[in-house]
């Protein structure tokens, strides 16, 4: 069966809680591309080059959920060249036979247009900050400003800005529980899935 779940967002709105709940549900393959344009950031060097010559290993680091790579990913995600060289890896896991859920911010947009089902994760600017700033510490208004600047560049940057795709539901998280976005997105799997 080929059945892809674009879930797409801003920072912190629960994409990746979401993302693995709904793999675990359905026995999904589960692909984080965020990791791919943090360990192309985090690289150093020419990220062009970076981005083409990818390893697992890059992906297995332990820096790549830290504020620094966080904003480290969201200044090489704006160059074409780099988000041309993950396209096909990202479209190869998509269409992997038994399902597969993406999270990202370009997936039910350009790298799937065609998936089964696509979300639109959100929440306000405040609420994500804090829960960023749960994980990660230090001075909060400087996670929010951070949050905000990122945001900003994703979704300014001309190659595939940050946007709810036309046909996406969008879940807006700020007031749920994790368990009650994690239904709120398994629902709509299983009625696409029922179909
Ligand atoms: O992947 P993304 O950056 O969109 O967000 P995440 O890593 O899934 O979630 C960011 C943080 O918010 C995590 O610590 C989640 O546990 C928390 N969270 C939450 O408190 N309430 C939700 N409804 C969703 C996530
Ligand atoms: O977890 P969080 O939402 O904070 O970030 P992430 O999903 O790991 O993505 C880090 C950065 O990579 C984003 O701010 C984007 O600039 C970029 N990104 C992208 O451009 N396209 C994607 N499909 C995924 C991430």
């Amino acid at each position: 069966m080929i059945f892809t779940v674009a879930i797409d967002g801003p920072a912190a709105a629960g994409k990746g809680t979401i993302s693995r709940a709904v793999a675990e549900r359905f026995g999904f393959a589960h692909l984080d591309t965020g990791a791919l344009y943090r360990a192309v950031g985090v690289k150093g060097g020419d990220p062009v080059a970076a981005a083409r010559g990818l390893t697992p290993a890059d992906l297995a680091r332990d820096d790549l959920r830290t504020l620094e790579a966080g904003q480290a990913a969201s200044k090489v995600a704006v160059i074409p060249e780099v988000r041309q060289a993950l396209l096909d890896f990202q479209r190869d896991f998509a269409r992997r036979a038994g399902g597969a859920v993406l999270d990202g911010r370009d997936i039910g947009t350009v790298i799937c247009p065609e998936a089964e089902v696509k979300l639109f994760v959100t929440a306000s600017p405040e609420v994500r900050a804090h829960r960023r700033w749960l994980e990660v510490g230090g001075d909060a208004a400087q996670v929010l400003a951070e949050v905000k600047e990122r945001d900003a560049r994703d979704m300014t940057r001309a190659d595939a800005p940050l946007k709810p795709a036309a046909d996406a539901v969008v879940i807006d998280t700020s007031r749920l529980s994790i368990e009650e976005a994690i239904a709120a997105a398994c629902a709509v799997v299983s009625e696409r899935l029922c179909k």
